[in-house]
């Protein structure tokens, strides 16, 4: 059955669709020999070779599942092209081909999924599956509770207002406010400019929570494979 090609990639878990149109228009996708960089081009996965860098994209390849803390100083992304530490360098090297499930800013903190399951990947991403995410702020000064309401009412980014946000004061420690944050959309720095429209500078950011899934037990830089019933899970919140 003949397919959109990045559709097609996508779901190889290659990268998501908005990065597999990407790489067709870089001209690094060949279908059957021939360099493709139509967008909208489309192909037959089981009838034809489709590859990506010049590697075939194996539709069956073994799913893996990967739970990771991130340090601050790695960048979610694949390679990175300063020749920067990414988070794949924090993960066995066992020539699946995984991809970064969205992205923490290099400074933040806390849990990622990394997978080459495609299809779960664009699931969870996907905006109208609404997957929850919490992170913890530190927040120079003293931040109050009517701030705090402007994100809990949704609050105007040049991106346009964002959903309402849960939103928790945990502790004022010394000039500092820790402040624990759940959205469900997943813009550009998104937490980082929500504190900034109320006027807070933030000092350190971590995610704590994704998709129901937390950081117990897993260190600063260490990873664990996910169990098969929080894949299931993840299928359940992925709409799959
Ligand atoms: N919001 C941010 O500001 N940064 C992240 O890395 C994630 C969410």
């Amino acid at each position: 059955m003949e397919e959109r090609l990045q559709k097609i990639i996508s779901q190889a878990g290659i990268a998501s669709r908005r990065a597999s149109e990407k790489l067709i228009q870089a001209g690094r996708v060949s279908v059957d020999g021939k360099i493709v960089t139509e967008l909208g081009s489309k192909a037959d996965a089981v009838k034809q070779v489709i590859r990506v860098d010049g590697k075939p994209i194996g539709a069956s390849e073994q799913k893996v599942y990967f739970l990771l803390n991130k340090p601050k100083g790695y960048f979610s992304t694949v390679k990175d092209e300063r020749g920067r530490r990414t988070v794949l360098d924090l993960l066995p090297k066992a020539g699946h081909r995984v991809y970064p499930v969205g992205r923490l800013d290099g400074n933040t903190e806390g849990l990622l999924l990394i997978t080459n399951d495609g299809k779960l990947m664009n699931g969870l991403l996907h905006p109208c599956r609404e997957v929850e995410k919490t992170y913890v702020a530190k927040i120079a000064g003293m931040v109050t509770e009517e701030l705090l309401d402007r994100l809990r009412q949704g609050i105007c980014l040049e991106d346009g207002m964002t959903a309402p946000a849960r939103v928790r004061l945990l502790a004022r420690e010394g000039k500092l406010s820790r402040v624990e944050i759940t959205i469900h959309e997943g813009r550009n720095r998104q937490v980082r400019r929500m504190f900034a429209a109320i006027g807070c500078d933030v000092k350190s950011l971590r995610r704590i929570a994704f998709a129901g899934l937390s950081l117990e037990g897993v260190g600063r830089g260490q990873h664990r494979e996910l169990t098969g019933e929080e894949v299931a899970g993840l299928y359940h919140l992925a709409g799959l």
